[in-house]
């Protein structure tokens, strides 16, 4: 029974695991990550951010070393500029540093340490809302075409109270 009650709990942990991968965790310029880009100066991470989709509830990644770089939200003007407070309060000086995407509209960091923005490292997004559709890339496999409508918390309860039902009727059926 032990090995049974594994399974349902390893069921469980499935549902919330499917429902956790919801939210994605972007990784701010791959495996470069957060710096001055080596190639393409600010092409580089418009070239990252043009083949993804960024919803509500993602996160952004930069990935970073303390005291050489930092991130920081910033208006179009400044983005585009690269002039900002240095000594802004909001500015992100520890690194890693993850930021949730809160609200849908356009959303501009910058790194203020030296010439590094105007060097491109800048990063522009246009955050969409959780349920909206896009333009589907190579890399992000289209979703089914029957997708269930995501699940309350009492709907995921009872999927797996029936899950657990399921099982208990293989189990008796069996033993
Ligand atoms: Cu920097």
């Amino acid at each position: 029974m032990a090995a049974g009650v594994g399974f349902v709990l390893g069921l469980v942990a499935l549902v919330f695991l499917h429902h956790a991968t919801a939210q994605t965790v972007h990784d701010v310029g791959g495996t470069t990550g957060w710096t001055v880009p080596p190639s393409g100066g600010p092409a580089f991470y418009s070239d990252w951010a043009a083949n993804k989709i960024f919803r509500v509830g993602d996160s952004l990644r930069f990935n970073f070393q303390t005291n050489n770089h930092d991130v920081f939200e910033v208006s179009k003007e400044s983005f585009d500029s690269c002039t900002f407070n240095p000594t802004d309060d909001d500015i992100i000086r520890a690194g890693p540093a993850t930021v949730t995407l809160n609200d849908t509209e356009m959303h501009y960091f910058v790194c203020t340490v030296g010439p590094h923005c105007s060097l491109g490292q800048k990063l522009s997004i246009n955050v969409v809302s959780a349920a909206a559709g896009g333009p589907i890339s190579p890399s992000s496999p289209a979703p089914p075409s029957t997708v269930l409508p995501p699940p309350s918390p009492s709907s995921s309860n009872s999927l797996s109270a029936t899950l657990y039902l399921s099982f208990s009727a293989i189990l008796m059926t069996f033993f």
